[in-house]
């Protein structure tokens, strides 16, 4: 399993793929044994490391993982077939902003189209368990929320902006309870509370 997810991680490298960082990785990975999260609805697959890596280093978890990129959809669904963990983890080529499902999951990562992060949150979150975990990944976004002024493109500008807004919004929302942690690219982990 080492080599495999090692040689997808120097493959995502090589290609400039957006994967998450190992320290952050790594992180969930103790975070979801320790909090006992048995189901995970990842959104965005990229070719599948993250879920590979969760899946390999929590044997309960079972992962429901959305990649709008039919190639790198493609791709994760052969890594996870050579990770053998195709019974754990589902990858499913799809727009996640229209996509609906009825399950419900223990947690919710937040690692695809950061500018559409209220959108998602607003779309999957009744699919959330009492007490689950909604985690996004990259808060600092590579420094630029603290240093907007070094932005040079208008898109990058209101990406950054959206990303931000949702952040503040998340922080300031009664029904979850949020701590944003200074791992990797920054990680927010946000429990909701229990249903009243
Ligand atoms: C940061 S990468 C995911 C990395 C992956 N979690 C990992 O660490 O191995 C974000 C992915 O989200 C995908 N994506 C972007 N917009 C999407 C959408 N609307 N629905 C589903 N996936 C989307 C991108 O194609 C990209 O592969």
């Amino acid at each position: 399993m080492e080599e495999l997810l090692e040689k997808i991680r120097k493959e995502a490298l090589y290609e400039k793929l957006p994967i998450m960082d190992d320290d952050g990785l790594s992180f969930l990975a103790d975070f979801i044994g320790d909090q006992g999260i048995t189901s995970l609805l990842e959104v965005g697959t990229c070719i599948g490391y993250s879920a590979i890596t969760l899946a390999a280093r929590n044997p309960e978890l079972v992962i429901t993982t959305l990649e709008i990129d039919e190639q790198r959809h493609l791709r994760a669904l052969e890594n996870v077939r050579k990770a053998g963990l195709e019974g754990r983890i589902r990858c499913i080529c799809c727009d996640s902003r229209s996509w609906h499902i009825d399950d419900r999951f223990s947690a919710i990562l937040l690692d695809g189209p950061k500018a559409h992060n209220r959108q998602l949150l607003t779309r999957y979150q009744d699919n959330l368990t009492e007490e689950g975990w909604i985690i996004v990944d990259d808060v600092y976004f590579h420094g630029f929320l603290d240093n907007p002024g070094v932005i040079r493109t208008r898109r990058l500008r209101t990406l950054v902006r959206k990303f931000s807004e949702f952040q503040k919004e998340l922080e300031a929302d009664p029904l979850y309870e949020c701590t944003r942690l200074n791992i990797g690219d920054g990680l927010l982990l946000a429990k909701r509370g229990k249903r009243t």
